[in-house]
């Protein structure tokens, strides 16, 4: 093996927490049922998507229009979040671990269907760091389409077989698997059966790439 395609939101970083943060705001304003469980659901999932599967639990409909404005209105709300976040969000255990990966050669890349990621990346102190950021920005098919993985091996330079990808998303997961890559899950991907290697502490990576 010799490359790491790692998801960022809930695998490098805590984003996940603000991503369901504004969705809830945003569900909460249209008075549309919404918790942990269904953003469970929309973990690697594209901004659009993610508000369809939010208005299954809507009492009305909504017009293509309405549809864009409150995707916008989540977006904005995450984006003040995102202002908040500083080197210290990256979850436990990662730069550590993305320091030793590197020192053994491994070449690294972020494959993530968010827009944001290159703002994500810069307040964390990623900016500029990894071999390869694919990303939502570059991207037509969201996870679980093997699309944004696909681009990222071939940044690298590297096949799918080459490679491991690292999510905490049941669709990245089977983004990985349609794409050819070895998967790695941790978080809610942990507990997914067709997860290959899963992981409760980021550094047990380590422990499984070779
Ligand atoms: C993924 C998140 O990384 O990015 C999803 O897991 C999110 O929950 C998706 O919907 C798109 O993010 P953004 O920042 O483009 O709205
Ligand atoms: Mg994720």
């Amino acid at each position: 093996m010799k490359g790491i395609i790692f998801d960022l939101d809930g695998v490098i970083v805590s984003t996940d927490k603000l991503h369901y943060a504004a969705w809830k705001k945003m569900a909460d304003d249209e008075s549309i049922y919404f918790d942990e469980q269904i953003n469970n659901r929309l973990r690697g999932v594209s901004r659009m998507a993610s508000l369809e599967i939010i208005l299954e639990k809507a009492n009305k409909t909504y017009t293509d229009e309405e549809k864009l404005a409150l995707a916008e209105k989540k977006n904005n709300l995450y984006r003040e979040l995102l202002k908040e976040l500083t080197p210290a969000d990256r979850l436990p255990g990662v730069t550590k671990t993305l320091d030793e990966l590197k020192a053994r050669g491994f070449k690294l890349a972020i494959g993530s269907s968010s827009k944001n990621t290159p703002q994500i990346l810069k307040y964390i102190g990623f900016d500029g760091f990894f071999d390869a950021v694919s990303d939502g920005n570059n991207i037509t098919h969201s996870k679980p389409d093997p699309e944004v993985f696909l681009k990222a091996s071939e940044m690298l330079g590297l096949s799918p077989e080459d490679c491991y990808i690292v999510e905490d998303s049941t669709a990245g997961i089977e983004a990985g698997l349609a794409g050819g890559f070895s998967t790695i899950g941790i978080g809610d991907a942990a507990l997914y059966e067709r997860t290959l290697y899963k992981i409760r502490s980021f550094d047990e990576i380590l422990g499984i790439v070779k």
